[in-house]
C-alpha cells in the first residue's frame, strides 16, 4: 500500500455504527415520537436492551466515549434513581405487552464504578421490563481498575454472561501518556474472577494509533492479551479529535504514530490474533472460532459488531441511542438534561431521525458492507425493489471507477466485493453510498 493510497483512502469518515450516523439525527424526533414508536410495538416483541452509564473513576485522555470522571458516588447514586425511572417508564408506555431480550448490553463509562446493590436494582428493573430469553447474551463493559470481587459477584447475579474488559495497550510509555495506568496483573485478575463467578465469556478491547505506539508494542500487548485468553477481541484504531474532545488536547499529538505506521500497526495485530487462532469478524473484532460471533451473521449497532438481530434496541441512559422499526432516538447528552426530563415524567429524547425508504436501502447495504464486506446487490432488489435502483447504479459507477484494487465485482454478479487489500478501508468504501456524509465530515476521524 503507498502512502499516496492511504491518504486517499483514509480521509475522515464514520465508523457506521448506524446510518445516518448520529451527527445526522435532528430535533423532529423527540418524547412524543418515541413514545408512540414505542407504544406501536407488538407482544412478545424480541427486542435488546442497552444501558450507559456514563461515569468513569478517572478519564483517559484518549477517551471518546459520553463518560465523565467522578470520585463520590454520590452523582451516580441520584444517576441510578432516575435510570431506574426511566426503565420504569418504557414498562408503562408498553403496558400488558410482553417484550423479550436476546440482548443486554451495559456500557459506559465504566458500568464497573457501580456499587453491589445498584447493579442488582438495575438488574431487577430489567427482569420487570423484559422477559429475558433463554439464550440471552448480557454483557458488561468493564473497566478492571474499578472493579471488585462483590461487584463481580452482583454481576453475576443479575444474569451477565459476557464481559467485556478495557486494555488499551499494556506498554507502560503509551499508558502514562494516555493516563491509564493499567498491569497485566490487575487486568488477569479481573478476568479470573469473572470467570470464577461463571461469566466465562471474554473480550478484550485494544486500540491502535495512540501516542508512542510502535508495532512493537502493540505486538508485545498481543501476546499478553492472547495469555488470558478471551473469546473476542476488539481492536480499534485511536479516534483522535481535540477540536470537540477537549481532554484529548492532553494526548502529547508529536507522539502520535502517522498514518503509514497506524496502518502497519493495525495490520501486525490482526496478523498476529489470526495466528493466534482468532477468526477475523468485520473491520475490527477477533473471535474464537466457536465463539457465537466467529459463526452466525454478524450485525452492525451502536455496539460494534454483534451477533444481535432483533432490529429494536430501547436504549437507556444519557446518551443513549436507541433503534425502533420507524427510526432512531438519542436521549439528552448531558447528564443534567437527561435526569431533568425523567424526573420531570417525561422521556429524554433529544434527537432522532425517522427512516425514510431511501435510508433503509442503504442502511443495509452499509451494514453489509461493514459486516461482510460485500454489496449485496440482489438482495436489496428483493427487499426494496425499485427504491434499491438508486443505490445498485451508485454501486456500478464504483465499479468501473479506479479503485485501487480495492473492490472486486462478485464473482457470481451479486454486487461487488472488499478486496483483503480493502478491507482496512472498508468505511471509505462504505461511505459512498452514504447521501448525508457531505453535511459534517468534521465530526469523523481518520478512516484508518
Ligand atoms: C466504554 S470503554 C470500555 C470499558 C471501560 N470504560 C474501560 O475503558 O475499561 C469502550 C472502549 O472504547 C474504546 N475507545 C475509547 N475511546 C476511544 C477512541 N478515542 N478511539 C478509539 N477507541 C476508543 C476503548 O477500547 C475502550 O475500551
Ligand atoms: S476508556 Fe473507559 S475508563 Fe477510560 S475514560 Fe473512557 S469510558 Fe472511562
Amino acid at each position: 500500500m503507498t502512502p499516496e493510497t492511504l491518504k486517499r483512502y483514509a480521509g475522515p469518515v464514520p465508523r457506521y455504527t448506524s446510518y445516518p450516523t448520529a451527527p445526522h439525527f435532528s430535533d423532529d424526533v423527540g418524547a412524543a415520537v418515541y413514545r408512540s414508536w414505542l407504544s406501536a410495538l407488538a407482544d412478545n416483541e424480541r427486542v435488546s436492551l442497552y444501558l450507559h452509564i456514563p461515569y468513569c473513576d478517572q478519564l483517559c485522555w484518549y477517551c471518546g466515549c459520553n463518560t465523565k470522571a467522578t470520585r463520590k458516588y454520590e452523582p451516580v447514586a441520584r444517576y441510578v434513581d432516575v435510570l431506574l425511572r426511566e426503565i420504569e417508564r418504557v414498562g408503562e408506555v408498553v403496558g400488558h405487552k410482553k417484550l423479550v431480550a436476546d440482548h443486554i448490553h451495559f456500557g459506559g463509562g465504566s458500568p464497573s464504578i457501580l456499587v453491589p446493590d445498584d447493579i442488582l436494582r438495575i438488574g431487577a428493573a430489567l427482569r420487570r421490563l423484559v422477559a429475558f430469553a433463554p439464550d440471552l447474551e448480557f454483557a458488561v463493559e468493564v473497566d478492571p481498575r474499578s472493579i471488585s470481587d462483590d461487584k463481580i459477584a452482583a454481576f453475576a447475579k443479575t444474569g451477565i454472561n459476557r464481559v467485556s474488559v478495557g486494555v488499551q495497550d499494556f506498554t507502560a510509555k503509551v499508558q502514562v501518556a494516555i493516563n491509564r495506568m493499567q498491569s497485566f496483573e490487575t487486568t488477569r485478575d479481573v478476568i479470573t474472577g469473572f470467570r470464577r463467578h461463571g461469566v466465562k465469556s471474554v473480550n478484550v478491547d485494544l486500540v491502535y494509533g495512540l501516542p508512542h505506539q510502535t508495532r512493537e508494542t502493540v505486538a508485545r500487548t498481543i501476546d499478553q492479551v492472547v495469555e488470558l485468553g478471551p473469546d473476542r477481541v476488539a481492536l480499534f484504531g485511536y479516534a483522535h479529535l481535540p477540536q470537540r474532545l477537549t481532554h484529548q488536547r492532553l494526548i502529547p499529538s508529536q507522539a502520535l504514530p502517522d498514518m503509514t505506521e497506524r496502518f502497519a500497526q493495525a495490520n501486525r495485530a490482526a496478523n498476529k490474533l489470526v495466528e493466534a487462532g482468532y477468526v477475523r469478524v468485520g473491520l475490527d473484532h477477533f473471535a474464537r472460532p466457536g465463539d457465537r460471533l466467529a459463526c452466525g451473521e454478524v450485525r452492525r449497532n451502536f455496539q460494534g459488531y454483534t451477533t444481535d438481530d432483533a432490529g429494536i434496541l430501547i436504549a437507556l441512559g444519557a446518551s443513549a441511542i436507541g433503534r425502533l422499526p420507524a427510526g432512531y432516538v438519542q436521549n439528552a447528552v448531558a447528564v443534567a438534561d437527561y435526569q431533568r426530563q425523567i424526573e420531570a415524567g417525561e422521556f429524554a429524547t433529544r434527537r432522532g431521525h425517522a427512516l425514510s425508504a431511501e435510508d433503509n436501502v442503504r442502511s443495509l447495504a452499509i451494514e453489509r458492507l461493514m459486516c461482510s464486506f460485500h454489496f449485496p446487490e440482489r438482495e436489496l432488489k428483493e427487499r426494496f425493489g425499485d427504491a434499491a435502483a438508486p443505490v445498485v447504479a451508485e454501486a456500478r459507477m464504483l465499479l468501473d471507477s479506479e479503485t485501487d484494487g480495492l473492490v472486486e465485482a462478485d464473482p457470481e454478479g451479486d454486487g461487488f466485493r472488499i478486496t483483503e487489500k480493502g478491507r482496512l478501508f472498508v468505511r471509505s468504501i462504505a461511505s459512498v453510498f452514504d447521501s448525508y456524509l457531505s453535511q459534517g465530515a468534521a465530526q469523523h476521524s481518520a478512516g484508518v
